[in-house]
């Protein structure tokens, strides 16, 4: 049986890359009756870079909603909140036993994040991957989808899994695959077709929110940059077009049709028609969602309700595993 985990952090509101690129693909895994999936609020991330409190709660709300608004179900999918199950940490604390400082220091986002003084950088951001690796094991997933920029921490996690089957001899962790996939993997800035959009930029117009309203839509996506060329009739002409490309992209990742078929409805057209189109699209899908998302946030019942039913179904799973690990690894009851 396939079990799949991902998380998100808390920080900030999600934009259409973290939908396209994530969120829609863990609701179609829904769809596969054969895997059991588990979805999450990764707060205990989120803390491990300068944060505000009321901020970290309302977001943890938010990102709930939004994950429900776009379609996950709790009856079919797990979804919880990774300060609500205290085995992520308990199982933390015995994997970071078993990690080594110098492949930490490897880790590409720690040394993103530390910036230029690594030395007054927190020991929580340095141990990061390594929660990570136990949001991961303590579930024993088998698949991990997650952004090209995780598959660093999903290799430690591996190293993690095989380290302590071979350090105690047993089969005990599997190892968790990656898996990259989604309609629009890589959703670029509406301003730069060589940066990723990002929840950090500074311009609010190299993003669209899930909370945007159907105006500011229609605005960002009017003033996005695009080329002086009329849309080819063939992908291979959109090589090197990266921001004409990244609007394609959106547009059939929205409209689930492949970029061909894009292609062929606009071929020879200017981005004065195809733009039009494309806001259509998006608030056509977007527009549901924020909606569905700002009724959950007016009354947060049915948001706590999930993740109560959720912590206590991820618990049935994490405790045993941990207790199982306990006895692996020598402690007495
Ligand atoms: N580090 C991931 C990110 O920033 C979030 C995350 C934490 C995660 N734990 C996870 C993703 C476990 C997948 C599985 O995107």
């Amino acid at each position: 049986m396939k079990r799949i985990l991902s998380g998100m952090q808390p920080t900030r509101q999600l934009h259409l890359g973290n939908y396209l690129g994530a969120l829609k693909n863990w609701v179609d895994f829904q769809k596969d009756t054969d895997m059991q999936r588990l979805y999450c609020v990764v707060d205990l991330h989120a803390i491990t870079m300068p944060y505000d409190r009321e901020q970290l709660a309302q977001s943890t709300l938010e990102i709930t909603a939004a994950y429900m608004a776009a379609g996950i179900d709790p009856e079919k999918s797990t979804l919880f909140v990774q300060s609500h199950i205290p085995e992520h940490s308990q199982l933390m604390w015995l994997l970071a036993t078993m990690a080594q400082m110098g492949k930490l220091e490897r880790m590409t986002q720690f040394k993103d994040k530390a910036g230029k003084n690594k030395e007054r950088a927190c020991l929580g951001l340095f141990a990061y991957p390594v929660l990570m690796a136990a949001d991961i094991l303590i579930y024993k997933a088998t698949h991990v989808p997650v952004g090209e920029d995780q598959k660093q921490h999903l290799e430690l996690t591996r190293d993690l899994a095989a380290t302590f089957n071979t350090r105690y001899g047993v089969e005990f962790f599997p190892q968790p695959e990656p898996v990259i996939a989604g309609p629009a993997p890589r959703v670029m800035s509406l301003r730069d077709g060589t940066s990723k959009m990002s929840k950090s930029a500074d311009s609010d117009m190299t993003r669209i929110n899930l909370t945007d309203t159907p105006d500011i839509i229609a605005k960002k996506i009017k003033k996005a940059k695009t080329d002086s060329y009329p849309l080819p009739d063939n992908l291979k002409d959109l090589e090197g077009r990266l921001e004409a490309l990244n609007l394609v992209t959106i547009y059939a990742a929205l409209a689930d049709i492949s970029k061909e078929q894009v292609i062929k409805e606009f071929a020879g057209q200017q981005f004065g028609n195809f733009k039009p189109a494309l806001i259509d699209v998006a608030i056509e899908h977007l527009a549901p969602i924020t909606s569905r998302m700002n009724e959950l946030l007016d009354d947060k019942t049915q948001i706590e309700q999930a993740l109560h039913a959720g912590a206590a179904q991820a618990r049935e799973i994490a405790a045993p595993v941990l207790a199982d690990v306990q006895k692996i690894m020598g402690f007495i009851k």
